[in-house]
């Protein structure tokens, strides 16, 4: 007997009974379980409280203003509801955020905030949106960690997390601030992150100035025995164990079904949906696996909006503005340099997406059904798409560098030339050399879907979510240790 008929003959019960003629369309993915994580899914619980105060403390802030919480909120889809961040000096939290007129900013972040939900999956081993933190292969580097830091990466980073964790921190606009504003801005403008001048030094001394992150620094680490023996690294590290403890979970209704593979664990247009993303609609692959994705980089011609990367040689906004900037985001081509990769974005897993809109590298999509309806057809869908459809929050206190490295400087922007700075938010949605750029580079196939389809998609999308994390505000802290106000 071949195996399609054995298939058959198994499946035949399944039939009779829904009605439904399918062969369980995930059959190759097998439920999660704790081993699936780092730590085999039991943390160190106190090391994990630590990490956890560290989240939302903005004492790791060069400006005491902002924490990882506030663009990577629990009650915000671990992310913070907007397009593009408002880093450190804005004020409120979500889509209230501002930028007061006693703080101008350095612009908005470039990209979206993405989503840290089970980034503690051993298998999730290429962070941000084009994967410039991963495991060094190659062991170039004594942190066996390839990253921005280059050779400046510590020793003793237990996982991508922590290696992450090492960055926001020392990036002027989302937590450091501008140069000459206090000593963690002007060293990370100066690029001294390692030594004892450098931004996770001085981190790490303001953590030993409070007594109650000594002790439990003590508390978790054996080789800390005094204040002078923390370093950031350890502080990392307790931040990555709490980020892989708290945003995981796997009682969604798709696990119920991969566990049982009782076909009622889902609705019936999630069923429906089930059976497109894993057959006719192709999504599953890209969006692949335990985690919906194949952890690859694809370019899917996503509208790119906001500052961008300042890549390519596209000066058409500097000769029309003044403002020395190129807009475009190259992606992936930013660490690998093959024009190839121009554009391509991580595949982001989709566990719990419907909690993490807006969507794409840089927000460009507010809803769910319109990241889908991109897909059906992406060219059709870039072409169609307004710049109103961003929901930008307006942003009217900013500054503007003047040279840069060491004569770094900034300056506010002139309030009669903000017009012409808020250009660069939709310039190259507006500018069809780079338009086609990122259309010529698109390598999704359109696929013919129907409302009806669209819908039950979405259906699928919206059983890949736990309840757990519906609501979350059990993880944020009533207090943190520097006193400092907590985001809640
Ligand atoms: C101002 C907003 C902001 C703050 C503050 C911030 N992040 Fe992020 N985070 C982002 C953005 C934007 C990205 C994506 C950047 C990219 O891909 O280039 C990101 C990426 C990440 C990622 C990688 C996610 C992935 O899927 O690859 C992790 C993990 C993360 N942040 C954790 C943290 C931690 C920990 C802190 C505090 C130490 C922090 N973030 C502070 C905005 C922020
Ligand atoms: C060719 C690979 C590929 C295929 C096929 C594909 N996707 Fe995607 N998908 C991506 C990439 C890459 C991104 C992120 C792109 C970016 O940010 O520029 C993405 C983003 C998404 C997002 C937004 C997630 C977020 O957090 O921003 C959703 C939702 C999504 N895809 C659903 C689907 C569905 C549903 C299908 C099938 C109809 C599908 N995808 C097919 C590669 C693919």
């Amino acid at each position: 007997m071949n195996k399609l008929v054995i298939t058959a003959l198994f499946t035949l019960p399944f039939l009779l009974a829904s009605g439904e003629a399918n062969i369980d369309p995930a059959a190759g993915i097998a439920p999660l379980t704790g081993a699936d994580f780092y730590d085999r899914g039991r943390p160190n619980t106190d090391q994990v409280e630590l990490g956890r105060l560290l989240f939302f403390d903005k004492i790791l802030s060069g400006n005491r203003n902002i924490s990882c919480a506030t663009c990577h909120h629990p009650t915000l889809g671990t992310s913070d509801g907007l397009a593009l961040p408002l880093g450190e000096g804005a004020t409120g939290l979500g889509p209230d955020r501002r930028v007061p007129a006693d703080a101008p900013v350095a612009g908005r972040v470039p990209r979206n905030s993405p989503a840290l939900y089970f980034l503690g999956a051993t298998e999730q081993a290429r962070l941000f949106h084009d994967g410039r933190v991963a495991k060094d292969p190659n062991e170039n580097w004594a942190s066996g960690f390839w990253s921005p830091a280059r050779e400046q990466l510590p020793a003793g980073l237990d996982n991508v997390l922590a290696v992450q964790a090492m960055f926001p921190v020392q990036s002027a606009v989302e937590m450091a601030g501008q140069k000459g504003e206090n000593d963690i801005a002007t060293a990370a403008a100066l690029n001294r992150l390692a030594g004892r001048d450098g931004v996770w030094e001085l981190l790490a001394e303001r953590l030993r100035q409070i007594p109650e992150y000594v002790a439990r620094f003590r508390g978790v680490y054996a080789h800390i025995d005094t204040a002078e023996d923390i370093s950031f690294v350890d502080a990392a590290n307790a931040i990555a164990a709490f980020e892989v403890d708290a945003f995981r979970g796997y009682d969604s209704p798709f696990d119920d079904y991969l566990r049982s593979r009782d076909h009622r664990a889902l609705t019936l247009d999630a069923r429906r949906g089930m059976n497109l993303f894993y057959g006719r609609a192709n999504c599953a692959s890209c969006h692949s696996g335990q985690f919906q994705t194949d952890n690859e980089f694809h370019a899917i011609a996503m509208p790119q909006i906001g500052p961008g990367k300042n890549d390519g040689w596209d000066q058409s906004y500097w000769q029309a503005t003044g403002f020395m900037a190129r807009l475009e985001d190259h992606g992936r081509a930013r660490e690998t340099l093959r024009p190839e990769d121009r554009y391509a974005f991580r595949t982001p897993s989709l566990r719990n997406v419907e909690l993490t809109a807006p969507y794409g590298h840089s927000g460009a999509y507010t809803t769910l059904e319109a990241v889908i309806r991109h897909h059906a057809d992406p060219v059709a869908s870039f072409n169609n798409w307004r710049p109103a459809a961003a929901q930008l929050v307006a942003v009217d206190h900013v500054v503007e560098t003047t040279a840069t490295g060491s004569q770094l400087r900034y300056k506010p922007v002139n309030p009669g030339r903000l017009g012409d700075y808020r250009k660069r938010d939709t310039w190259v949605m507006q500018t069809a050399a780079l338009r086609e750029q990122i259309l010529n580079a698109n390598e999704l196939e359109p696929v013919e879907l129907s409302d009806g389809d669209i819908n039950d998609l979405t259906a699928f999308l919206r059983a890949l979510t736990d309840p757990v994390h519906r609501d979350a505000a059990h993880l944020v802290p009533e207090r943190v240790p520097s006193g400092l106000p907590v985001d809640d």
